[in-house]
């Protein structure tokens, strides 16, 4: 593989030995990958910090790290965290989970991350046609599908390595030629945020490859609803991509120069097998799956109308303002900010049963969360919050 004299002076040890190891990762995943050579990227996205998940040897490793003094070389994002919130669950957690959760978090944030959220694209908006190395699938969908940035699907130990170094192997969809559809699917029925996120969750189940790229048509413009769909179809497949009609910049352009090989419709009767109308034993709503934006935390503080009489569990990041927060909680929410449920042990908590809008934590939390999910939109769940 082609190395600038740079690269070449952080391979040879100039720069301290993490940057030495980190580049090395970099450059044999590139090799793999068939790239030629390195991009530099502007931001990167750190994922897999849970402890659940990263156990011991992953808080040595980061701990080490930043002892020895390593940087994040570019502007860099990490994932939430388990919600280890003492007054949520830390307690029951237990106090040796939370001291350790919170020793990941610090280490991160002395080599430079600025925010615990996996919706990054709220910190720092991706431009068109920029290189990233984003970790965290709804993340990478969101950059490639919606802001056109370029950035492969990093798993979080690669994406901790290039935020150290600065670059990504230029191959997948660093490269225009690996950005064009290649197969068609059409959303019948598409209203709201739960059956947007069925639809995405039954495209990536159809999609077997890895590199297919889907022209979507059929998925109407709202953010929200995007957001949902994305990290659905992220979470039941494996594609860093789609081309969405109307969403995607260059979307027409991007179709012409496709080669359309598989067609998908997916209807009202599809997405009706995982969207519930009302579910009766639920412990738990749960919203915010991917992190909410303020303007989504503001429409849900307007639709509480007096306050939640039920458990309902909102996760975000600080980037909604600590006005949102409190206006929320003031309402009986529950605001978990720079945590995510799914690597959190619910079923620790005494969690059977939870509704969600999200088809993302549709899929995870019977998993890896230990509970029930079932797929309902936001309107019923605040509807349920509300006690009604
Ligand atoms: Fe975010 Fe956790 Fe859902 S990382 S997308 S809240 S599974």
């Amino acid at each position: 593989m082609y190395l600038t004299r740079e690269e070449e002076r952080m391979l040879s040890g100039e720069y301290g030995e993490y940057v030495r190891k980190a580049m090395e990762v970099v450059v044999k995943v590139g090799e793999m990958l068939g790239a030629e050579r390195l991009v530099e990227v502007v931001h990167a996205h750190v994922s897999g910090v849970s402890i659940f998940n990263i156990g011991e040897p992953g808080l040595h490793l980061i701990e080490e790290m930043a002892s020895a003094g390593t940087k994040f070389s570019v502007f860099t994002t990490v994932n939430p965290y388990a919600a280890v919130d003492a007054e949520f669950s830390g307690r029951r957690l237990g106090g040796d989970v939370i001291r350790k959760q919170m020793r990941v978090v610090n280490a991160l944030t002395r080599m430079g991350g600025r925010a615990f959220t996996c919706a990054p694209y709220h910190i720092r908006i991706p431009k068109k046609g920029e290189h990233l190395a984003w970790a965290e699938s709804n993340a990478v969908l969101y950059a490639n599908s919606v802001a056109g940035a370029m950035t492969l699907r990093e798993g979080g130990p690669m994406a901790l390595m290039e935020a150290i170094v600065g670059r990504a192997p230029m191959a997948g969809p660093h490269l225009p030629e690996n950005r064009v559809p290649d197969s068609l699917v059409a959303l019948e029925n598409v209203r709201d945020g739960a059956s947007a996120a069925a639809a995405g969750y039954i495209m990536g189940k159809h999609f077997h490859s890895p590199d297919v790229v889907p022209y979507v048509v059929g998925l109407p413009r709202q953010e929200e609803h995007v957001r949902l769909f994305l990290a659905a179809f992220g979470a039941s497949g494996s594609s860093p991509m789609a081309v969405i009609e109307g969403i995607t910049p260059d979307y027409k352009e991007l179709l012409a120069r496709g080669d359309i090989q598989d067609k998908l419709v997916i209807g009202e009767g599809d997405i009706r097998q995982y969207v519930k109308e009302a579910v009766a034993d639920a412990d738990v709503g749960l919203i915010g799956c991917p992190h909410l934006s303020r303007e989504e935390a503001l429409k849900i503080l307007e639709e509480l109308g007096d306050g939640a009489r039920r458990e309902l569990w909102v996760f975000t990041g600080a980037h909604v303002g600590a006005d949102v927060i409190e206006a929320l909680r003031r309402k009986g929410v529950r605001v978990l900010v720079g945590q995510c449920p799914v690597v959190t042990r619910l079923s620790l908590l005494g969690i059977e049963s939870v509704i969600t809008d999200s088809g993302k934590a549709l899929h995870y939390l019977p998993k890896l969360a230990g509970v029930r999910a079932h797929l309902i939109s936001r309107e019923h769940i605040l509807r349920w919050a509300r006690g009604e």
